[in-house]
């Protein structure tokens, strides 16, 4: 084995490198990892089997013990838009739902209006204070949906901003162009209009100009119908675009099975999921997205069916979905936490959730989420004692630093 091209070497860190599915963390204790110019892992293992190497030739990063895992990967979020939403919590507080604040024109609606009226420059801003957030618990890999533009201009709008994002923030960004997110208040009561638009307009001028690498649709009573999803689906297809789904977060209307028929990577919320929904998705290879951050903000009731996801061997992601509405949460730890709290994830299937079934969900499963040679050197080192802290207590962080493709970003 060569170790010429060595450029850093981690060693005295505990690793989990998550390459067991979440079944456990698949744990190397006292272990080392070496990385290329490239920032990819080109050794890994325990500190006993090190090949012989010149220290004199690379920077050596000294732990004491600490825990790397894979930088976390948050795989569902809407980061980018105007303004907020506080006086529709106020309202949901006095008894109104998500729904009824949605159909009498408020809910994503009012963050349109708001998105609509930022500059460019202004949605950047408070977009990086949120990735800020992120970056700072841990995270190398954010998905970041458009979806508050809702016309050609301020979709495009809204996806340059994730592009510049991506270009400053020193961590990779993947963007979703979700147009259908719902009907904009100059189509209402003509959405099958509005989809018509999207399927001609916005995706062929999306993907022209490289601006998304998947399509999303939020397909739902109060969203779009089955018809209206397909049509989406097979515009995304033709642009060789990936698919994810928003579905059976309030009602079943069938979208993860539509959604299974288009090779979608992965079916996100699923509260209202049958179980023939859960067999297309394990037929399908797709990953259950789990976001517990919007099932708590809105005081769900309805679990999604965690142990018929187990039983049928379906990946379980986790991710903040963070947006005004629904989950106003930019905490990858706390999502951590309420899995096991909430859903009863175990620990290691949490951790799962946001680091190799995350990047399932992205469709990157083969460069990220996941410590092994071969992939991106995205590192998180944890001040903790055993992986299972990282979702049992939350308040006191305990990223000590972080690598980006094997730079240093904290
Ligand atoms: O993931 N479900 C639809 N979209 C978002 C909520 C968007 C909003 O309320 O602004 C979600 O929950
Ligand atoms: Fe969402």
């Amino acid at each position: 084995m060569t170790t010429q091209c060595w450029q850093t070497l981690f060693s005295g860190f505990n690793l989990a490198t998550m390459t067991n599915s979440g079944k456990c963390c698949a744990e190397i204790i006292n272990g080392a990892i070496a990385i290329g110019k490239s920032g990819i892992i080109l050794w890994i293992g325990h500190i006993d089997d090190l090949p012989n190497f010149d220290p004199e030739k690379l920077q050596i990063i000294e732990g004491n013990g600490e825990w790397i895992t894979p930088g976390l990967i948050d795989c569902h979020t809407h980061i980018i838009y105007g303004g907020n939403r506080a006086n529709e919590f106020e309202m949901r507080l006095k008894g109104k739902s998500y729904q009824e604040i949605a159909e009498s024109g408020g809910g994503i609606l009012s963050t349109v209006k708001a998105t609509r009226a930022a500059t460019q420059d202004e949605l950047y801003t408070s977009a990086l204070k949120r990735l800020n957030t992120l970056i700072k618990e841990g995270v190398t890999t954010v998905e970041i949906k458009s979806g508050y533009g809702l016309d050609t201009k301020n979709e495009i709008k809204m996806l340059k901003v994730a592009e510049m994002l991506n270009k400053h923030s020193f961590i990779s960004i993947h963007k979703t162009f979700l147009g259908a997110h719902t009907v904009p208040e100059e189509y209402q009561g003509k959405a099958n209009e509005y989809i018509q638009i999207v399927c001609n307009e916005m995706i062929p001028q999306i993907a022209k100009l490289k601006l998304a690498d998947m399509v999303d649709v939020f397909c739902e009573n109060v969203g779009f119908n089955i018809e209206q999803t397909e049509k989406v689906f097979k515009e995304a297809r033709k642009n060789n675009l990936k698919i994810r789904i928003h579905s059976e977060q309030l009602s079943n209307i069938g979208a993860t099975k539509l959604a299974s028929m288009y090779g979608a990577l992965s079916s996100d919320h699923i509260e209202f999921i049958d179980e023939d929904g859960v067999l297309a998705m394990a037929e399908n290879d797709m990953v259950a997205v789990l976001l517990p951050g919007a099932y708590y903000f809105l005081r769900e009731k309805k679990m999604p069916p965690i142990e018929l996801l187990r039983k049928n061997n379906v990946p379980l992601a986790i991710a903040t979905d963070s947006n005004p509405g629904s989950s106003p949460i930019t905490s990858i730890l706390l999502m951590l936490n309420m899995a096991c709290t909430l859903f009863k994830l175990t620990p290691s299937e949490a951790l799962a959730g946001v680091t190799c079934n995350a990047a399932k969900a992205l469709g990157i499963n083969d460069k990220a989420g996941q410590l092994i040679e071969g992939m991106y050197a995205d590192i998180a080192i944890w001040d903790i004692k055993q992986p299972s802290e990282l979702a049992y207590q939350y308040g006191v962080n305990p990223l000590v630093s972080l690598f980006k493709k094997g730079k240093r970003i904290m």
